[in-house]
């Protein structure tokens, strides 16, 4: 027996006791657990076999489960679970294809069977709601080509890394010379699985705003003075809305006013804007920022969609905002480790490789960029499994003398 395996086992031991006691970020630590046991046992066989056929197919599998409403299928058909009889004809696959593509399913556990039924899991049912199914087809039909494309294109440009935002393996695999912001505007239906994709791809995890991550009270609500700005919050490039939409159920007694800020097609998308407890604005974010001296301006997983020189003129564009020791700026973003990187934070960097021909950051990158734009850091906030963190910047103007209120003393 491996000599690892002993000690993986009583780690799992430790963190199933740490997930029954509900403690924050236990969750997390089992799944890795699980996935250092795969990695302590599996042989190179096996490891052909799922990441070579299993896994593709299932990926392929969740797209057709979106294309026939499976998942839909399953979860209507609750405890009672569907004979493979009704499900062929409510899907209109061929009987024997679709008990295939079943079994397969069922091996990958992503949906079970028994007494001669199919039933729906919780991630089944789950994956049915429809900004999951838009977020299987996001993935499926845009982000997997690029990936599938990475030696191809690595190739051909002779082993360089991608810098250009409209030459890169988005562009290879799609055919396109547009950067990946104008081509999702140029595709509207990859738009829409893409702020649909934005909206859930973090569910399920802490929110920055959440008990325990950035503390909202003591530095945001805290001083909060409506004679510099009514503004308490703006989110800039907030998509459709979502974080300010779950900031403002966390903080309903909030003073001020919350806005978010996107390009004008996503803004555009937002469904009855008037009876919605935030305003919107279009605002290019290259452009200055229309709003003065709020008390924070949230970028969320914004700077690392750019390059360094962008992600300074976006600052940049912030800054005249910025009331120096009142405002605060939030980047939500993940901060890398090279000692132990994770998954979720490796593959948002290939997302970013693949997509924008950009990287995610380690600490000494982010503050080099924030420092280049003339803002200071004031500490960086980090949560139990998640994979982002607030990093809390703020303008000082040159000479000003520290502002002892607003310095945190170290790093969390
Ligand atoms: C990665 S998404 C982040 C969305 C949201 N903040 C979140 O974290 O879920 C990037 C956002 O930036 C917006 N965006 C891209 N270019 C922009 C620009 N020039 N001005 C304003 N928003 C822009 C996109 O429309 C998109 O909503």
């Amino acid at each position: 027996m491996s000599i690892l395996v002993p000690n993986i086992l009583e780690r799992v031991a430790a963190a199933g006791r740490a997930y029954e006691a509900e403690q924050i970020g236990s969750r997390e630590s089992l799944i890795e657990l699980g996935r250092d046991l795969v990695a302590a046992l599996e042989i190179p066989s096996e490891f052909l076999q799922r990441s070579f056929w299993a896994e593709p197919a299932l990926s392929a599998h969740c797209k057709f489960a979106v294309e026939v409403k499976l998942f839909q299928h399953l979860r209507d058909a609750g405890d009672a679970g569907v004979s493979p009889g009704d499900l062929a004809q409510k899907t209109s696959v061929d009987p024997i294809l679709l008990q295939r593509i079943m079994r397969h399913l069922i091996a990958m556990k992503i949906v079970s069977f028994s007494n001669g039924r199919f039933l729906g899991t919780r991630l089944s049912h789950e994956l049915a709601a429809d900004n999951y199914q838009k977020s299987i087809d996001f993935c499926y039909d845009v982000s997997r080509p690029s990936f599938n494309g990475f030696p191809g294109y690595f190739k051909k440009s002779g082993y360089r890394l991608p810098t250009s935002p409209n030459e890169g393996p988005l562009q290879n695999a799609h055919g396109t010379n547009l950067p990946f912001f104008p081509w999702l505007v140029a595709t509207p239906p990859h738009l829409d699985e893409f702020d649909n994709f934005m909206s859930v791809y973090r569910a399920g995890k802490a929110n920055w705003f959440d008990p325990g991550f950035y503390p909202v009270a003591e530095r945001l609500i805290d001083g909060f003075d409506p004679s510099c700005s009514e503004a308490l919050l703006v989110d800039v490039g907030g998509g459709r809305g979502h974080d300010v939409q779950q900031f403002l159920t966390q903080h309903h007694s909030h003073p001020g006013k919350v806005v978010l800020q996107d390009q004008e097609p996503v803004i555009a998308a937002i469904k009855d804007k008037e009876g919605l407890p935030f305003e919107s604005q279009v605002h290019d974010f290259f452009k200055p920022q229309p709003i003065q001296s709020a008390r924070a301006y949230s970028l969320h997983s914004i700077l690392h969609d750019w390059n360094d020189e962008d992600g300074v003129r976006i600052l940049e564009s912030l800054k005249p905002a910025l009331k120096p020791g009142y405002s605060r700026v939030l980047l939500n973003e993940i901060v890398l480790s090279e000692e132990k990187p994770t998954i979720a934070a490796t593959s948002m960097d290939m997302m970013m490789l693949a997509h924008l021909s950009v990287r995610e950051r380690t600490e000494a990158e982010w503050r080099a960029i924030i420092e280049k734009a003339g803002l200071k850091v004031l500490a960086i906030y980090n949560y139990p499994g998640v994979a982002e963190s607030v990093i809390e910047a703020e303008f000082r103007e040159r000479g000003a003398a520290n502002d002892k209120a607003n310095e945190v003393p170290d790093v969390m």
